[in-house]
């Protein structure tokens, strides 16, 4: 999707909204930022935004380094135009992700939004219509992207031949208190779509169907499911095999999870927090850290190998590379949509015990977005998409009616 970008010579004005846990992340993250200043904080709780500008209870900040004089708000986006700020940084809750990002969008600021997109898909699709109508970039942080051993695994498997199986395994037992352990599908809602957005960043593949069991251990902590088996079908027929638990304590897995994919012509491991390693036929193997075999890649690195900036750095670097350049980021709201749609499907299939088709889901998205949007004119684009696969895609119109997943 085209969008507007900004010429200008000096750093980036950028509103902070959500000075919860994560928004005093992105708080730091956007001090640090050299082509950012932090123009304001927003927070519905006005003692947060403060607490937050001052630096009270920040670790990295010693007492008396923050900002008092810093703008706070209840507002973000009525803040962001007071003090004439370029875009919005959205860490509010996801059932806010809508309203603050409709709002931005429609008074001319580019929003960079948390994981998820929204809270439903019908939601994200209203969003995707609304930033083509602004014309205004809204990009979502998917932190776990920005990762050089994400690059480099991806990097690996294209010297596999074809890719015929992706596993992830991922075995961790947090006691994290709080809403976590009372919600109903903990482990797939909150946690896996970090692994699906992954496979989907590795394989340049999306999802076509999936089956799903969710369990609970008879000792886990949690009142909603901590464990899920579940496996997707992907274009060109790859099969994504994701078994995770939030209920396992011991040889516990990165947070990343442990990786495996297997191709024609060999296999690639990742554990999660080293360099992954390639065992591809016809090629000298050895022994690699962790027990994994080691191959020869034969793509030279990316430049994202070298790249200080890792996670959510990664995703504000690239924001503002792309409001500067004009090109699409990582995370436009189109390209992450699918990343969502994972979830919501898994979670289905386990529910209903049986296998979910992406596209039904997608139908469904998509005829609840047209009957609930109130704008006009977003109405008119969802409902001119022929294939929301083909939009999402950024499809050209008389593309998307052929635009049909091989699976
Ligand atoms: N990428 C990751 O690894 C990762 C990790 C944790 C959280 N997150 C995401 O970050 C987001 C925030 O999570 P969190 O853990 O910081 O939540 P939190 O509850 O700690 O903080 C959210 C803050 O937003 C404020 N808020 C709510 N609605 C608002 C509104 N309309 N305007 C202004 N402020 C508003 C709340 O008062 C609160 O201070 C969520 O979308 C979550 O999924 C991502």
């Amino acid at each position: 999707m085209k969008f507007r970008t900004i010429a200008c010579g000096r750093p980036l004005k950028l509103v902070v909204i959500g000075a919860g846990s994560m928004g005093r992340g992105w708080i730091d993250t956007v001090r640090r930022n050299p082509d950012c200043e932090l123009a304001g904080i927003a927070d519905i709780n006005l003692d947060a935004a403060r607490d937050a500008a001052t630096g009270t209870g920040s670790p990295d900040l010693p007492a008396g380094t923050g900002a008092p004089e810093l703008p706070v708000g209840t507002d973000g986006v009525e803040l962001a135009q007071q003090v004439g700020a370029d875009a919005v940084v959205d860490v509010t809750i996801p059932s806010q992700h809508y309203p603050v990002t409709v709002k931005a969008l429609e008074a001319g600021l580019p929003v960079l939004g948390e994981k998820p997109v929204a809270a439903t898909i019908a939601e994200s699709l209203s969003l995707a219509a609304t930033a083509e109508r602004t014309g205004e970039l809204f990009m979502v942080s998917q932190s776990r992207r920005y990762n050089p051993h994400v690059f480099a695994l991806k990097d690996k498997i294209s010297a596999l031949g074809d890719t015929g199986i992706v596993n992830t395994q991922f075995y961790k037992a947090p006691r994290f208190g709080g809403f976590r352990e009372e919600m109903d599908h903990v482990l797939l809602i909150d946690m896996a779509i970090h692994p699906f957005d992954t496979v989907r960043f590795l394989l340049d593949a999306d999802p076509v169907s999936v089956t799903a069991e969710e369990f609970n251990p008879a000792w886990s902590w949690y009142r909603g499911s901590a464990t899920a088996s579940v496996s997707f079908t992907m274009t060109g027929g790859i099969k994504y095999l994701y078994q995770g638990s939030w209920c396992s304590p011991g040889f516990e897995t990165s947070w990343n999870g442990q990786w495996r994919v297997s191709g024609s012509n060999g296999s690639a491991l990742w554990d999660g927090d080293n360099d992954p390693a390639a065992d591809v036929a016809g090629v000298d193997s050895g022994t690699a850290g962790n027990g994994a075999v080691s191959g020869t890649t034969v793509a030279e690195p990316a430049s994202m190998y070298d790249s200080p900036n890792v996670s959510i750095a990664g995703s504000l670097a690239q924001f503002v590379s792309a409001l500067r350049s004009g090109e699409t980021p990582l995370g436009e709201v189109h390209e992450n949509i699918m990343s969502l749609v994972m979830v919501e499907a898994a979670v289905r299939a386990s529910t209903t015990d049986s296998r979910v088709y992406i596209d039904d889901v997608l139908d469904e998205a998509h005829r609840a977005a047209i009957e609930q949007e109130s704008h006009p004119e977003t109405r008119e684009i969802l409902a001119s998409w022929t294939s929301v696969r083909g939009a999402l895609a950024g499809l050209p119109q008389q593309a998307r009616a052929r635009e049909a997943p091989a699976g």
